[in-house]
């Protein structure tokens, strides 16, 4: 699939097959998501492939009360994929001061860039997969995030069991400007 065809065809799929997802196939989405741009080549993200069907039952029922339309999302997908970041590098110089006024903020930048690549080497590969921001807070602690780490967001992945429409898009003018 050329790049231009894989940016404009990726959709978030809430709805999967019952089809796992090998781990030759996560692993090559991974290495794909490797070669993500990072701040100073600093390469924080790190990956958490859930695959045991009982964390994902928990992780659906008690870690959603803040916005139950995702605990369906998480119970269909065969994988969740925890994206965290190791803290206190990004944004960061050598002697522990920050570079730029925003601060460590650049980690979220990174795993949104890390987040995307992997969304997109999955639909290469005909994978389905929704990138998620809402979720309690306390599943840092049911997966055990260490102190050193944050849990930024989740991707659920699996194959698409539906074929969304595009949800509108902006037009060219209304996002870019000249100077
Ligand atoms: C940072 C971020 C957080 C998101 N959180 C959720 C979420 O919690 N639940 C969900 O169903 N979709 C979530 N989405 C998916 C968006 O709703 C989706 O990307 C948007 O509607 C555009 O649809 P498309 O991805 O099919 O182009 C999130 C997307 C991003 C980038």
């Amino acid at each position: 699939m050329q790049t231009i065809d894989c940016i404009r065809q990726r959709r978030s799929i809430r709805k999967f097959t019952k089809e796992p997802v090998s781990h030759e196939t996560l692993e090559k989405i991974v290495e794909a998501a490797s070669y993500s741009p990072s701040w100073k080549n600093t390469q924080v993200v790190r990956y958490i492939a859930i695959e045991d069907p009982s964390l994902r039952e928990r992780i659906a029922k008690e870690c959603t009360t803040g916005f139950v339309y995702n605990a369906g999302t998480l119970e269909a997908a065969p994988v969740i994929i925890a994206v965290t970041v190791i803290k206190g590098r990004c944004g960061y110089e050598k002697d522990g001061s920050f570079t730029t006024n925003r601060k460590d903020t650049w980690q979220m930048f990174d795993a949104g860039i890390a987040s995307q690549t992997f969304c997109l080497a999955a639909c290469e590969l005909g994978l389905g997969t929704v990138i998620m921001g809402i979720f309690d807070e306390s599943l840092s602690e049911l997966l055990n995030i260490p102190e050193d780490r944050e849990l930024v967001n989740l991707i659920c992945l699996g194959y698409p069991a539906e074929e969304p429409s595009v949800p509108k898009r902006k037009t060219v003018e209304d996002l870019l400007t000249y100077k």
